[in-house]
This record gives C-alpha cells, structure tokens and sequence, in this order.
C-alpha cells in the first residue's frame, strides 16, 4: 500500500455532503465548531425514507408542489457520532420536470452546544472537468450580464457577502458541455432560493473531476446550535437539460411560474401601472399625481404607483426612511383623498415603502438610534445617507409593520413596491452576545422574509413587487413573496436588452418588471423610439415611468396602442416559452428573442436593433414551432410553413435605424 493516499484516497470519491476535516481536500458543504473548539465532523448514513409532496422549510422560501405537478421526497439521515449531531439532506424531484431540490437540516442531539461555521445546502461531484460555467454579473443598473467561462484547475467562485443577493452576481451558475448553445447540448442549473449572502463555486480537482457547491456564504457566517436546536439550509434548485440552455431556462421558468410564485396574482393578470419616479422624481404632489393618473385612465393604464418621498420630511433621498406616515405638505387632503380619487378613474393605487432602511434625519433614528446595525463605538458607514435597520429583532420588525399596516388600512392600496437601496456593513448589534454577533447576517434575511409573509397573510390580494436598488435582490427567495421584481434602474430600452435577456436565464417574463421611460433615456442619455421602449418593456411585467401628461399626442396614440399589445400577447409573454434567438452579449448589431404558446399555435417574435451598421442583413430563425403547421404573420398576411420559419427564417434586411425594433406576431393557419 501507498501510505501517502491513506487519507487524500478520499478526494477521489464523490461525496453528497462532505465534510471537513476527515482528508477530503476539496472544499466541504459543512463544517462546524464543537464544544472543544474541534472543526472535524464526520456524517455517516443512518437511514433514509421517501414520500409524495414535500416538506416546507420554516421560515424559508421554497418552491412547492401543486395538485397538478406531483413531487416526491427523499429524506437521507446522517448523523455524527462523536459530537452528537444529525444531518437530514432532503431531495425533491418534480415528476414533470427535470429538477430536483436540495436542503439540509442540522440538529444538534448533543447536550452542549456547537457552532456551525459552514452549511451548504448542495454538493454535486461531476465526473468530468470538460464544462463551462455561466454566470450571471454586473453591477447597480448593468445587472445580469451572462458570462462563460471554461472551468479550469482551482476554485471558481461567485458569491456575495453584502447581505442581499446583489447586482454583482446572481445566486446562479449553470455548468454545461464545452460545445452546449441555446439548443444543444448537457446543462446542469443551480440556483439558490435565497436573499443574501451566497456562495457558488466550481474546484476543479486533480484527478479532473468538479465539485459544485452552493448555499449560504460561510464568510463571516456562525450559527450557535443549542442541545436539541436545528438549522434549515435554504433550497437550492438545480435543473437538468439535455436541450441546451434554452431548455433550462424554460424549465426554470416552468417551476417558478407554476411551483414557487403564489398569491393572487400567480396567474391572475397584473395590472399595467404607471410609476411617478422617473416621471417626478420626488417632486410631486397630490395634483401631479391626479394629473397623471388621469391621462394615464384614459390611455388604458389601470394603476398608479406613487413612488418615494411621500412620508416624513422627505424631498430628497437624505431623510425620513423609517417615518411612515404622510408628507402633508405633498399629499394635501391626505393618502385616503389621493387614492379615492385615482380609484374614481377606475384604476388601483400603489405606493412604495423601504423598510428595511433608517435615516439619520429621521424621528425613528431619534427614539432609536441603536436599531440600525451597527458595532458600538465604531463610525456607522452611510450609503445613500441611510443606514440599515436591525431586521434580526423582532421589536425592530414589529415597530415597522405596525406603522406599514397603518398606512395600507387608511385607504384602498392595492400594491407595494418594497425596495431596498443599500447593501450592510459593520454587521452587529448590542444586543445579541458575542457567539451569535455572526448570526446577524441569515436571521436579516429571515427577518425580511417574515416580514413579507406577515403582510401576504394581512393583505393577501396584495400585489408586492420586490426591488433592491433595481435588481440587487432579484432571486428566487424573493419571487416566493413578490410574482414580479423590478429589474434594474437602468431603463434604457437597449441597455434592458442585455439585463433582461440575462435575468432570463432563469426567471420567467412575468418576474421581469418592465416600464417605458423617457427618451433621452435618464440614465444613458439615449434616444430610442417609443416603440422599442414598448416592445422592450412588454418582454416583461409591463409598465410606464415617464411623465405622461408631457406626451405628444402620436405617443399618446403610441401608448393606447401599447396597452392593446399588452392584453392581446398576455398569455403568450407570461405562460409562453422562451426561446433565446441572438444574444446581445455575443452580437453586437442586434438581438432577438421568442415566445411559443404551449400548443406551438402562436409565436411571438422581438428583434431590436441594438447598434446599426449600415446595410446590415440578416435572417432570424425561429424555434419551437411546429415544423408542419403554417404560420400566419399577422402584420404582413405572409403565410409560412413551420419549416421554413426555423430552417430559413424570417427576412429581416431592411433599412434599419439605431434602437429600431420590431414584433412580429405569427398564429397557426388551419384552412
Ligand atoms: C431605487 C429604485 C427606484 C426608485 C428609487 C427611489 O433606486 O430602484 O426605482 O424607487 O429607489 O428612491
């Protein structure tokens, strides 16, 4: 024998949830510290057991069955001798789906306490070292940007530690054949139901073999586990296609529209709503806000959403966060009278909130200064002139509510966008003692998620939209609470090209909050057609953010126009499939995406012209159809067979201009 591969003979063998300490160099999915300030654990089988449905994870965001998608359960125990502690993995499989969840739970059966310093939710050992990692990065208004990469020797890391899911990069990671595209080839999805600090990772090994990791990020992660105590990992989802990346997205988008967003407004049709913030900014008042409800009721909008600077003092972003009560001076008559009002139009009111934050010119921070996070004789650090409320406590959690419920009794509200504008530092608090500071960073995160459930259970006709300066919390551990988040604060119709085709990847259209915004655009200066703001914008939760009562009346038409699309391709947007057709990442002239209703009778066409050159030709090649039917174009009166729409494609060589798009909208034909 080779003594030398005594204890390293373990690094060869494919484990489901190693840990650390027992000779496995790879990075482990657990690792704790026991009473003896000892890190080595060692799981071993116990038993295992199997079950229809599956089980929810307490106070954690999940996907779940349905009476229509059935699932099955398996529950594997494993459990450590020495210390005294069990570890449940639980695997949920769909029968209609290639996906199967992954979980853990840790219970402490051991009469002292230990600390978990690192919990993973899924470990998945590949044979192979031949695949490419896509990902998806940015950064505040660049969200989302797909990335591909060979996987090489060593460590491939994306992770956040800024206490929310980030703009830096997704809690997603797909690991896929070197030759895998849109259409072909072997893809394996990961992604976290989860908020916050995440950890995904890609070791190639030296016996070129993978280990994928992923769950909650060990950074500056503990958690003190007390006799008889347990811990729930978050859910991973990890999807399987033999289809290529493509296929994996639309089975991430099957699961999430249909498994994991809930409430009312899961298959009910969300209302088209007009947001006042690009529109006002924080300049408005209850006139304003009637002016531009009123053009926008005739115009065929149907809702409202008054955006920040309605509470406290608040003209501008350096005060009143945590002061949840009305501006007078802006809302003269009060938030009743203004919601009456925008009601007799006949549309619903929205408003916005950020309850997570304090400001320092607030009354909340004078009473108490000690519930925004921080570490007792350190400087604060300001972000946006705000700091961050202690979500851990309860009494912090509950104060806010309360003030929240008071507001949404006063009058009819019937939507909320719950943002979030900075990301945590100096994590601690004074009131929790010194071995569970550490924890601070999960029991935020579990602190927003009951916060959330408590307002779904007051209000359950509620449509919540989760934001997070943009996109910075657009992850699957939201869209449990809110159907919709808003995408990114960048509103630029071909800039929304490349972040919207990104969130793709994994999060359905009706996830991908929308809007049309003003041209030159607020955030690049651009101009683009109205038109293509509206065809952009309908790839998603559809809505308008610009002043409408400064439209010209061939925009006015424009809008009227909009909102018909908008009802007429509901159905095929939101429950169709996705077809990814040229990526804005890989060309840089245009880009182009699908939509297939389930039944192959419709398709959706969207082609945007993203930077023009001149006498630029080009076909697009449609998927998904149905190769012997024929498709009408509704527009031209062409008719095509389903052939020659996939294997020739559609002829787009035109004279086109910088930012033009177009849609094109192909149904079967019998006769
Ligand atoms: C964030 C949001 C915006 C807007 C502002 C208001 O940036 O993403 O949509 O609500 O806050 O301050």
């Amino acid at each position: 024998t080779n003594d030398r591969d005594r204890a390293s003979f373990m690094d060869t063998l494919p484990f489901e949830y190693p840990c650390f300490g027992l000779g496995d160099y790879r990075e482990s999915a657990f690792k704790i510290m026991d009473a003896n300030g000892m890190s080595t654990c060692d799981l071993r089988y116990v038993s295992h057991k199997m079950y229809e449905g599956k089980p929810k994870l307490e106070g954690l965001p999940a996907t779940f069955a349905t009476e229509e998608s059935g699932c099955s359960t398996l529950e594997i125990t494993m459990y450590d001798k020495y210390a005294d502690i069990e570890v449940v993995l639980i695997y949920t499989a769909f029968d209609k789906l290639d996906v199967i969840t992954r979980s853990a739970v840790i219970t402490n059966k051991s009469e002292k306490p230990f600390k978990i310093t690192r919990a993973l939710s899924a470990c998945v050992d590949f044979d192979t070292d031949k695949m490419d990692m896509i990902t998806l990065n940015g950064s505040w208004a660049r969200e989302r940007a797909v990335e591909r990469c060979r996987l090489h020797h060593g460590k491939q890391l994306v992770d956040s530690c800024r206490g929310e899911s980030s703009h830096q990069n997704n809690p997603f990671v797909a690991l896929c054949d070197n030759n895998a595209d849109e259409d072909k080839g072997e893809v394996f999805g990961f992604n976290f139901v989860y908020s916050g600090n995440f950890y995904a990772q890609a070791e190639v090994t030296q016996h070129k073999k993978t280990r994928f990791l992923m769950g909650i990020n060990p950074l500056d992660f503990e958690w003190l586990l007390e006799k008889g105590e347990s811990f729930a990992c978050p859910e991973v989802v990890m999807v399987h296609s033999d289809e290529g990346i493509g296929k994996m997205s639309r089975t991430f988008h099957d699961l999430y529209r249909n498994n994991l967003i809930r409430g009312e407004y899961k298959d009910k049709r969300r209302p088209i709503l007009i947001n006042n913030w690009e529109a006002t900014y924080f300049n408005f008042d209850t006139d304003k806000l009637i002016d531009i409800a009123k053009e926008a009721s005739k115009l065929g909008i149907e809702m409202l959403v008054m955006d920040d600077g309605w509470f406290g003092h608040r003209d501008s972003d350096n005060s009143s966060l945590g002061d949840w009560f009305v501006y007078e001076k802006k809302l003269k008559g009060g938030l009743k009278y203004l919601v009456d009002e925008v009601n007799k139009l006949g549309m619903k009111f929205g408003i916005w909130f950020e309850p997570e934050m304090i400001s320092p010119d607030s009354e909340l921070y004078k009473a108490h200064p000690d519930w925004a996070i921080q570490i007792k004789g350190r400087p604060l650090t300001l972000c946006r002139e705000q700091y961050v409320l202690d979500y851990s406590r309860k009494e912090v959690r509950d104060h806010v509510y309360g003030m929240m419920k008071k507001i949404l009794d006063s009058a009819n509200i019937e939507y909320i966008k719950w943002d979030m504008n900075r990301q945590l530092s100096e994590v601690g608090n004074e009131v929790f003692p010194p071995e569970r500071q550490r924890e601070i960073w999960h029991r935020y995160v579990l602190g927003v998620y009951e916060m959330q459930e408590r307002l779904l259970t007051d209000f359950p006709d509620l449509l919540l939209e989760n934001c997070a300066g943009g996109g910075s919390r657009f992850d699957a551990g939201m869209l449990y609470y809110s159907p919709q988040i808003w995408t990114s604060d960048d509103t630029d119709a071909i800039e929304r090209c490349r972040i919207q085709y990104g969130t793709s990847m994994v999060y359905p259209a009706s996830s991908i909050s929308a809007h049309v915004s003003a041209s030159p655009n607020h955030q690049t200066g651009r101009l683009t057609p109205f038109e293509t703001r509206g065809n952009v914008a309908m790839a998603g939760a559809f809505g308008y953010e610009l002043d409408l009562t400064k439209l010209t009346d061939e925009e006015r038409a424009l809008v009227r126009k909009q909102v018909a699309q908008y009802h007429a391709y509901y159905d095929i947007i939101q429950n169709g499939d996705l077809y990814r057709l040229v990526s804005p990442f890989e060309n840089d002239v245009c880009c182009a995406w699908e939509y297939v209703s389930a039944d192959r009778s419709e398709a959706l066409l969207t082609f945007v012209v993203t930077k023009c050159r001149v006498g630029f030709t080009t076909f697009i090649r449609l998927r998904g159809l149905d190769p012997e039917k024929r498709y009408q174009d509704v527009e031209t009166g062409r008719i095509y067979s389903g052939d020659t729409l996939m294997n020739v494609g559609v002829n787009l060589s035109r004279y086109w201009k910088d930012s033009e798009s177009l849609i094109c909208y192909f149904r079967e034909v019998t006769e």
